[in-house]
């Protein structure tokens, strides 16, 4: 079945627990991810970024995640993160991509309505999903302001109009944050899931502390972001690791590498609520 696409994962607007969305960056990071997913009985998301892109390419980076993720049972969905050109989303839906975010946010409404539902077409023809984002979600910022928070309103609006499968949502936090100290917004977050039929998404989790992820989870949000946080924990191990073992074999290094990496995913995915349920 895999790689599969993010309704065929098993989270639902109604579950009580969130889908851990990694991004990945090289080989090494696709297999922590679905080690971790394997060894937590956990769905997961392998989620292939711009800078990644820039960095690895993009079909090396789709075709390993396709390969990876069919070595393993539980459900594994391989992920387009941030797009922000029609161009990027049907090279990878050409490759076979089984699910695709939109990133209209530094777009006007109406733009990110257009050019969000466009992108649905186009993913919804090949049987892939489709996230979008309404509200912004900063990258590196000291905090939210209240315009960028999402709109009950709007994002009730934006999604009846694009038919978005997974919806993105500003709640305070902040892309790219190395240390979590951020809360959220929980009372708007339980007006939007009450009005949106779609499941919710929260991006920036590395900034978030994990009470307010378990909070955020128990009020709506199904599918969250990570990337920060383990860059931050595999730099951490790498450079410990050097200092004290600086004639070890590279493989032996890169494979302590995964292990962490796998190990900080695993503690997610019990935060997420999502292990033992693939
Ligand atoms: P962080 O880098 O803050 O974890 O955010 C990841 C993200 O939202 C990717 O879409």
């Amino acid at each position: 079945m895999n790689p599969c696409n993010l309704t065929q994962l098993g989270v639902t607007r109604e579950s009580p627990w969130a889908v851990g969305h990694f991004n990945i960056h090289n080989l090494e990071y696709v297999r922590a991810v679905v080690r971790a997913a394997a060894a937590e009985r956990s769905p997961a998301i392998l989620a292939v970024g711009m800078l990644s892109i820039k960095y690895m390419g993009l079909a090396p980076l789709i075709q390993a995640c396709q390969t990876i993720s069919r070595e393993t049972e539980v459900p594994v969905a391989v992920h387009l993160d941030h797009a922000r050109q029609l161009g990027v989303v049907r090279e990878a839906l050409d490759l076979g991509i089984n699910s695709v975010m939109f990133d209209g946010s530094a777009l006007s409404y109406a733009e990110n309505v257009e050019k969000t539902t466009e992108v649905v077409k186009m993913a919804h023809d090949l049987g892939a999903t489709a996230e979008g984002e309404v509200g912004i979600v900063p990258h590196g910022a000291a905090q939210v302001s209240a315009e960028d928070m999402t709109d009950p309103a709007r994002a009730v609006e934006f999604a009846e109009r694009t038919g978005v499968d997974f919806l993105a949502v500003s709640l305070g936090s902040v892309h790219g944050m190395k240390r979590a100290g951020t809360s959220l917004n929980q009372a708007l977050l339980q007006e939007v899931h009450q009005q949106i039929p779609v499941p919710l998404v929260l991006h920036g989790a590395s900034g978030v502390i994990d009470s307010q992820i378990q909070a955020a989870v128990a009020n709506g949000i199904r599918k969250i972001n990570v990337n920060t946080g383990l860059k931050v924990v595999l730099k951490r191990h790498l450079t410990a690791h050097l200092a004290s073992r600086p004639e070890s074999d590279l493989l032996d290094d890169f494979e302590g590498g995964m292990a962490a990496v796998a190990q900080s995913v695993a503690q997610r995915m019990r935060l997420f609520g999502s292990s033992g349920k693939a």
